[in-house]
């Protein structure tokens, strides 16, 4: 799976983190965001919509690649499935989540946020994860610290990227890709400015290059 992840990501590049609070929503936003270069989406399941959005854009829009997020528990990870999600997220790790990823045949980047989650998962054989809320964890000068420890570990850090802190992640040799939710406007999306969440998108690529 660490192949798969590792094929997803650097397509990728920057993972949205969608959370649908209008089902109106769902597929302009998707379009939006596409439009912008960005077309693997993290659909959370934050909201109710989440499941429905994933159904939807999966039957209407087959050239996205659509995973979920906030995936909390075997419970919500069997939904996710069922769905048709092509990977999933989760902002932590529990050793439930843990062990039933492992049995799922979609790729998984488990949440960690120090040194004491990556072992507990290294431990299960995880090598790819979710840096989760990156700049409270310490940002770009963690993910140098932490790269001595696990030089066989890769990150996509999420939670407080934006436009001005992407390029310097992007940099680091341990970070695969990065998520967020910088590029979906509040204003934006209330007001269903979709032109300006394309800009957002094309953006936030053109910062990294
Ligand atoms: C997440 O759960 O991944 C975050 O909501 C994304 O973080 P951001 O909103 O700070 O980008």
């Amino acid at each position: 799976k660490n192949a798969q992840l590792d094929a997803l990501c650097s397509r990728a590049r920057i993972l949205p983190v969608i959370t649908i609070t209008d089902e109106r929503h769902i597929l302009p936003l998707a379009d939006a965001l596409a439009a912008g270069g960005l077309t693997t989406l993290e659909i959370t399941l934050r909201s109710s919509h989440g499941l429905a959005a994933i159904r939807l854009l999966r039957k209407h829009r087959p050239e996205l690649c659509v995973g979920a997020g906030t995936v909390l528990d075997g419970r919500m990870l069997a939904r996710v499935e069922e769905a048709g999600a092509q990977f999933m997220v989760s902002p932590g790790s529990t050793e439930e989540l843990l062990l039933a990823a492992r049995d799922s045949v979609l790729p998984y980047l488990p949440g960690v946020s120090n040194a004491s989650d990556i072992m507990r998962a290294h431990a299960l054989g995880y090598r790819r994860f979710k840096l989760f809320p990156a700049q409270v964890c310490g940002g770009v000068v963690a993910l140098k610290a932490l790269g001595g420890p696990f030089p066989d570990v890769r990150f996509c850090p999420t939670g407080g990227v934006n436009d001005d802190n992407v390029a310097n992640y992007m940099a680091q040799p341990n970070v695969m890709c990065v998520g967020g939710s910088w590029m979906i406007e509040p204003a934006a999306l209330a007001s269903g400015d979709w032109p300006a969440i394309t800009w957002a998108a094309a953006r936030a690529l053109e910062a990294i290059g």
